[in-house]
């Protein structure tokens, strides 16, 4: 018997289905997936062994738990029956800039309704997911919600009035940190390196600077000390960085993402 429905079967639903098997927090006959074509669920189905709905009320009428996984634009046209269909249930959307309000609209008596902001490294497992509930969660709720999302990365609790900036940073962060790595490619060839060469380098100075940060929770300032010696080759970078007033670019471009999620989270 399905427990877990997915409205949608593209990247995101393929991720979080990925990782909930991988960490057998759900089998593959408790999950099942429908979308207007069906193209995506077939493949999805197919490659996992999760059931395939051809309607939604196939889909819903054995689940608990309805992750909506369309696009957002796909939400004004979305069945009207869904409303119905996902009464008493838990619904958790993935759906950029829908907000809780407008989720409300669609799903009107379900139990609760879950507003998430996921980010691409989900595809591995190594993902940052903010959320924010319409009610407060119930304890088996909250546990559901933990082991969907702990299947794609770290999950963290926001106060909806926070979420566009969350967007600003994990959601969009992602982009600019792949902007950054390849601006280091760019300048490694520069400096006289081969570009594969390069990127090698660029991308696991990325990873394990990262994961030092990640692993020993120490402030990122602390840890650029440890490699910056007065007067020495990081100092002279980190001169240049300075001088270009680095940080004020960064705050510029974080405030533009969160002003534009702004824009679209009203275009409802
Ligand atoms: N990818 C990311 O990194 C990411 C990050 C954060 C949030 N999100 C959110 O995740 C959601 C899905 O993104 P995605 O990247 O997974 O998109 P995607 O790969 O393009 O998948 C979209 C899915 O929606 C299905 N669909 C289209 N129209 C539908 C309808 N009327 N009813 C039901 N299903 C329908 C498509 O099915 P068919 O093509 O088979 O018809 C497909 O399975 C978006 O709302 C996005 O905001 C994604």
């Amino acid at each position: 018997m399905a427990k877990l429905a997915f409205i949608g079967a593209g990247r995101m639903a393929s991720a979080i289905v990925d990782g909930l098997l991988a960490k057998k927090a759900f089998l593959a006959s408790e999950i099942a997936c429908y979308t207007a074509s069906g193209t995506s669920a077939a493949q999805l189905a197919q490659r996992t062994g999760i059931r395939k709905a051809e309607n939604l009320d196939a889909l819903l009428t054995e689940a608990d738990v309805v992750v909506v996984a369309f696009k957002p634009q796909h939400l004004a046209g979305a069945d009207a029956r869904l409303a119905d269909l996902t009464a008493g249930k838990l619904v958790i959307s993935v759906l950029a800039a829908k907000t809780l309000s407008r989720l409300h609209r669609t799903f009107p008596k379900a139990r609760n309704v879950i507003r998430t902001m996921p980010n691409t490294p989900a595809a591995i497992g190594a993902g940052v997911t903010g959320w924010c509930a319409h009610q407060p969660l119930l304890p088996t709720d909250r546990s559901t919600l933990s082991a969907l999302l702990g299947a794609i990365g770290l999950e963290i609790e926001v106060p909806e009035t926070q979420i566009d900036a969350l967007m600003a940073i994990s959601g969009c962060g992602p982009a600019f940190v792949f902007e950054f790595t390849a601006a280091l490619r760019e300048a490694g060839v520069a400096a006289g390196l081969e570009r594969d060469r390069a990127e090698k380098l660029a991308v696991y100075t990325m990873l394990g600077s990262a994961r030092l940060m990640a692993e020993t929770q120490s402030e990122p300032e602390a840890l650029r000390n440890q490699v910056t010696s007065p007067n020495g080759t990081t100092f002279a970078g980190l001169q240049r960085l300075a001088a270009r007033d680095f940080r004020g670019m960064i705050l510029e471009t974080v405030l533009a993402s969160k002003a534009r999620s702004e824009e679209l989270s009203r275009d409802t």
